[in-house]
């Protein structure tokens, strides 16, 4: 661990909490400092290992706040257990970097960042799917090349997805959130495959339709699709909100993507490995009126062999939950993970996380994964 990659926040706190990268704003801090926690931060931008974060932790660690990059399995939660540590959160909603069943052994609550990232990431999905369907990324290479000579009635044309269908596959917050950007925006219909059923989002829609009748427009429609091949025929757009466990590894497989329109859109915000990366790369050069937006990629940060090169793709480099208010509310909530379990709060069990932005946040730990198979204590008012 070289001292110069690390910055003290709070040197006199009585508890030891390392965090393995810079986080933006500095509420969380406040709440780290309201629990005597004396803060590590690593301030290099490269991905720490294994034995790296272990020799950060040391001796005597109290609690840890890790990124979705880390890969905290058996070992690390053996070594924070080993150096006293009773607490780690993740600074992301997603939690497929972590052995969570290692962390229950362990006794270690598992944190994460649910409820600040909804809007923030659908929004990006949302631009990904215009991105794509309007070919902006291809058009402003175009430009900038400086090949634009004159306006030309045949000049880039894309997809209107105006009254069309979007296709959701996990309608979760963020896939329910983008579904209805999607159709009170553009007036489309929503199909979404999801194994369980939305029901507020399906009233939602409803809802909508009644009032698009009310004034005398067609109504939109709302289907939850039994099989993703159903989905995948119907929709002019397919956006990709699932978790990413054993079960959606390659779900959008080279079969799969054979069953979507010629010229459909397929946005991935989710994690990468639910797309067969190669696959993709194949079906997007055979058929080059098939257009991907995507935020996440199979082996991050690497991408697969051509597909930087395909004009077709539209690709950012994992920024969906990038905005000021959401990177900061997930710092607020990963310290608020540490700094409640190592208080001897109780877990926040509601929806709602937003109090824990407030001025006067619950006295809880906001979003702990494990915390029913440790049979940690609820909060109450
Ligand atoms: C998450 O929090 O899981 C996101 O992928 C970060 O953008």
């Amino acid at each position: 661990m070289d001292p110069a990659n690390w910055k003290i926040h709070n040197a006199s706190g009585s508890r030891r909490v390392i965090v393995t990268k810079q986080l933006p704003g500095e509420r969380w801090l406040e709440f780290l400092t309201r629990a005597d926690c004396r803060v590590e931060i690593c301030t290099a931008t490269d991905v720490l290992t294994v034995d790296e974060i272990k020799a950060a932790m040391g001796q005597h660690c109290d609690g840890a706040i890790g990124q979705l990059t880390e890969n905290w399995g058996d070992a690390l939660f053996a070594a924070l257990k080993a150096a006293g540590g009773t607490a780690y959160s993740n600074y992301a909603v997603g939690y497929n970097n972590i052995d969570v069943d290692a962390a229950t052994r362990h006794g270690i609550p598992v944190g994460n960042t649910p409820g600040v990232l909804t809007a923030t990431t659908a929004q990006m999905a949302v631009a990904l799917t215009f991105a794509a369907a309007r070919r902006t990324g291809e058009a402003e290479r175009f430009l900038r090349a400086g090949n634009y000579n004159s306006w030309l009635p045949t000049l880039f044309l894309g997809e209107l997805l105006w009254r069309k269908t979007v296709g959701v596959i996990g309608a979760g917050r963020i896939g329910a959130a983008y579904a209805r950007m999607m159709v009170e925006g553009h007036k489309m219909n929503l199909i979404y495959y999801d194994v369980h059923r939305n029901e507020a989002l399906e009233d939602y829609i409803a809802a909508y339709a009644q009032f698009l009748k009310s004034r005398g427009e067609a109504p939109v429609t709302c289907t939850r699709a039994e099989t993703i091949e159903d989905l995948l025929q119907q929709a002019d757009c397919v956006s990709i909100h699932t978790v990413l466990d054993d079960t959606t590894r390659h779900l959008i497989n080279a079969p799969r993507l054979a069953q979507m329109k010629e010229n459909a859109v397929l946005v991935n915000t989710s994690r990468g490995p639910v797309i067969d990366e190669a696959a993709l790369v194949a079906h997007c050069r055979r058929n080059p009126s098939f257009h991907a937006g995507l935020d996440v990629f199979e082996n991050e940060p690497q991408l697969a062999p051509g597909l930087a090169e395909l004009d077709n793709v539209v690709i950012v480099p994992h920024i969906a939950s990038a905005t000021g208010w959401t990177r900061q509310g997930m710092a607020t909530l990963a310290a608020g993970n540490v700094a409640g379990i190592l208080m001897g709060y109780p877990v926040w069990n509601r929806s709602d996380i937003l109090p824990f932005l407030e001025d006067a946040p619950p006295q809880a730990a906001p979003s702990i994964v494990n915390a029913q198979a440790l049979g940690l204590p609820v909060f109450k008012d």
